[in-house]
């Protein structure tokens, strides 16, 4: 039985791990070391109707995130098209093909990929308040293939009015989340970004946007009937399990799949596989959707931290960030209840789970 199998949008997938647009999936072999590392299904580079013009400095890891300024492919489409897409679909997965950017382009291009992929990923990067260029790039794919688009958004738009227009205009999926920003962060040896683009500013992505993606998801899936696939700051079983809960059919990997390398995809795979067979749950179906029952709990009284001695190891993490004062630590950590507000930090803050919350009737 495989509990990983999913299906969406007439893809067949034995694994929702994929790569996200971006530098691990550069060119034909990268496509290969991602199906080699385990991968779902392969989602190449963004291609428009001219290579990209990419500065240098372009990427840099900073503290719990990471920043780019990398554009789309510096490939023009002639390459794609002789070499690269023939290697990637000797992966024997599933393909799904990145184009961007305005509807004339998207229509250009989507006609002479067909023959290459399972289905179209639209990068949009767009950030107005307007969907109309959503809308126009969606129907312009549309047109010019028989196939599958998926629309990639960014998070800094009027979300559910973007992924609504995006399904009128006949989107089959949604892609949530393209990198945040623009940001900055400064070199402190030469005083100067770390990005050689114009303005200095780079995109974010990485463990910094992951609470930012699971949102998007989480509001697109209470407006849409389309498939959503989770991309941002997913670098472990833990994150894809959540995305998957907030509603999302599959998940992309880009950052940590360039600071980690490819096998990255078949690891988050097996890590989220264990999470299933450890809870004995048959498929991802069971779980997607489940933190939709949320009911916000405004009273202390209805909740309490609960320490379990069996897994406390009396580390003293949960007492030092417990700004009520109200835990102590013994053999085990003991919660002063007349102390504690239920703010929950505590929860965050043990690395044994030995702390969980504990509700009244
Ligand atoms: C270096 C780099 C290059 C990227 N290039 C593209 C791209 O060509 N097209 C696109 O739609 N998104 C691109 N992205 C965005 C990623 O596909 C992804 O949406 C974002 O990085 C969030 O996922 P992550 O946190 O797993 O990296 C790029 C991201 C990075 C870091």
């Amino acid at each position: 039985m495989n509990r990983l199998q999913v299906e969406f949008a007439g893809l067949k997938l034995k694994n929702p791990v994929m790569p996200a647009a971006g530098p691990p999936i550069k060119d034909g072999p990268a496509a290969l070391a991602a199906a080699e590392g385990g991968a779902g299904a392969i989602v190449t580079k963004t291609i428009s109707t001219e290579g990209a013009r990419v500065p240098r400095q372009n990427m840099a890891e900073i503290r719990g995130g990471f920043l780019n300024t990398e554009l789309w492919s510096e490939f023009p489409p002639e390459q794609w098209l002789e070499k690269e897409y023939p290697i990637v679909k000797k992966a024997g997965l599933p393909v799904i093909v990145g184009l961007g950017y305005t509807a004339p382009q998207i229509e250009e291009l989507a006609k002479k990929v067909a023959p290459f992929a399972d289905a179209l990923e639209l990068s949009t990067h767009y950030l107005g308040s307007d969907p109309s260029p959503v809308v126009a790039a969606v129907q312009a794919a549309k047109r010019a293939a028989d196939l599958p688009v998926f629309v990639k958004l960014s998070p800094q738009i009027d979300l559910p009015l973007f992924a609504t227009a995006a399904e009128k205009a006949g989107a089959d999926g949604l892609v949530l989340i393209n990198s945040l920003g623009p940001c900055l962060d400064i070199d402190l040896e030469t005083g100067k970004s770390f990005m050689g683009s114009a303005s200095g500013y780079g995109w974010l992505s990485g463990p910094a946007i992951f609470p930012v993606a699971l949102r998007a998801v989480y509001e697109a899936y209470q407006h849409v009937s389309i498939p959503i696939i989770g991309v941002g700051g997913v670098s472990s079983g833990r994150e894809a399990i959540k995305m998957i809960m907030a509603g999302a059919a599959a998940v992309q990997v880009c950052t940590a799949a360039i600071l980690e390398g490819p096998g990255i995809y078949g690891k988050i795979a097996r890590q989220m596989e264990k999470y299933l067979a450890e809870r004995n749950i048959q498929s991802l179906a069971e779980i997607r959707g489940k933190a939709h029952n949320w009911q916000r709990l405004e009273d202390l009284r209805r909740w309490q931290p609960l320490i379990d001695p069996e897994y406390c190891t009396a580390c003293g993490r949960c007492a030092k960030a417990c700004v009520y004062h109200a835990i102590t630590i013994d053999k085990y950590a003991v919660v002063d209840y007349e102390r504690c507000a239920g703010c929950g930090l505590c929860i965050t803050q043990c690395k044994f789970g030995a702390i969980a919350p504990k509700y009244e009737d």
